[in-house]
């Protein structure tokens, strides 16, 4: 376990821009996922995967808080409804150097549920206000929840608004929202995000009516182009599927949506700056599948992107020359 530390002094904390997020996804935005991403994109904020507080606590800590110091602005998020076990947690979190700790409050998988993480707490919102609170007395970097439009059973939106106006009294002032409800019961995770309906107009209120507050959009957004639309009604927009699935659309973000005039990086570029970070993992006793698995979203939409697939998923279990393999997919990209 980490020795709970003071708060770092060499970065003090400061607000991260949350205008556009890469959504907390397990399984998926671990820390090589993060490190890839950040090559595409400066500012986006990248948030973990969930992690349990039982896990943190108990689990191997240095590895679930492990991360590379370029993945910066990150946010950490914790699944848990012990405030003083969020509490340690988040202190965890910022003696590692994370910028932002948020809460998740949306996750609907059975498993959590049983474990009052997630989703359910929606149902609860004095006890989320009492976890916000211990967490934001217990460290100075900002403490966000993740949450849904409402539940099944507990989903009108005077619902959502005591939710959300309890949780702002303990002190929380950025709110994501995932635009949809959570059926607790009956549909999978997977189902979950794509059954309920979108009701950005559901979050679109919420905002008006809680004007001093930051609201970040989540939930089906697919291109910059929404990006930019949603941001004259929102404080900011967070993608999930889309980045994993399609992550050069990211390279995109810091001209499109941060104003910034530095070139573009290409695709060819992004994969040969990946490719000491493979070397390292690989030196490590690492399989190169760990890391090459983030980076096929880079082959989508021009002639060559299957093979390139196929070569970083099929044949990469097949080779005793990974380096070489990553070399020639390189290749497939030139001029990407
Ligand atoms: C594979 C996967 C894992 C996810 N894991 C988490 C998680 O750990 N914590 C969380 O708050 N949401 C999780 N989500 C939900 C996403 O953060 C996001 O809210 C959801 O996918 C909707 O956004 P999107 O339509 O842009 O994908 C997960 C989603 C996916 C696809």
């Amino acid at each position: 376990m980490l020795p709970i530390t003071e708060p770092r002094t060499d970065r003090l904390p400061s607000e991260p821009s949350r205008r556009f997020s890469v959504a907390p996804m397990m399984d998926w935005t671990d820390r090589h996922c993060r490190f890839f991403l950040r090559l595409l994109s400066k500012n986006a904020l990248l948030y973990t995967e969930m992690v349990t507080t039982g896990a943190l606590l108990h689990g191997d800590t240095e590895r679930f808080l492990r991360h590379d110091e370029t993945e910066h602005p990150l946010a950490l998020q914790l699944g848990g409804s012990n405030p003083a076990d969020l509490a340690a947690s988040a202190r965890l979190a910022q003696a590692a150097g994370y910028d932002e700790v948020n809460l998740n409050v949306g996750c609907p998988s059975d498993r959590v549920q049983n474990n009052m993480i997630g989703a359910v707490l929606m149902g609860h919102p004095q006890l989320v206000a009492d976890c916000v609170k211990a967490m934001r007395d217990a460290v100075t970097i900002p403490v966000t929840v993740k949450h849904r439009i409402g539940i099944n059973g507990r989903d009108s939106y005077e619902q959502l608004c005591e939710f959300v106006g309890t949780v702002r009294d303990a002190g929380c002032t950025s709110f994501t929202v995932h635009a949809r409800i959570a059926i607790l019961e009956g549909l999978s995770p997977k189902e979950n995000r794509d059954i309920p309906p979108l009701r950005y107009d559901i979050a679109a209120q919420l905002k008006q009516d809680f004007p001093e507050l930051e609201i970040i959009l989540n939930g089906g957004i697919k291109t910059l182009e929404q990006c930019q639309a949603h941001l004259n009604t929102f404080d900011g927009v967070m993608l999930g599927r889309e980045a994993y699935h399609n992550p050069y659309l990211l390279a995109g973000v810091d001209r499109e949506l941060f104003g910034s005039d530095a070139p573009q990086i290409t695709r060819a570029e992004a994969l040969a700056l990946m490719r000491p970070y493979v070397e390292a993992h690989l030196r490590d006793g690492g399989s190169m599948h760990h890391i090459t698995r983030h980076v096929l979203g880079l082959g989508t939409g021009f002639p060559g992107a299957r093979k390139f697939r196929q070569m970083l998923s099929v044949d990469i279990h097949k080779t005793d020359d990974p380096l070489g393999l990553l070399d020639r997919a390189g290749e497939l990209l030139e001029g990407r």
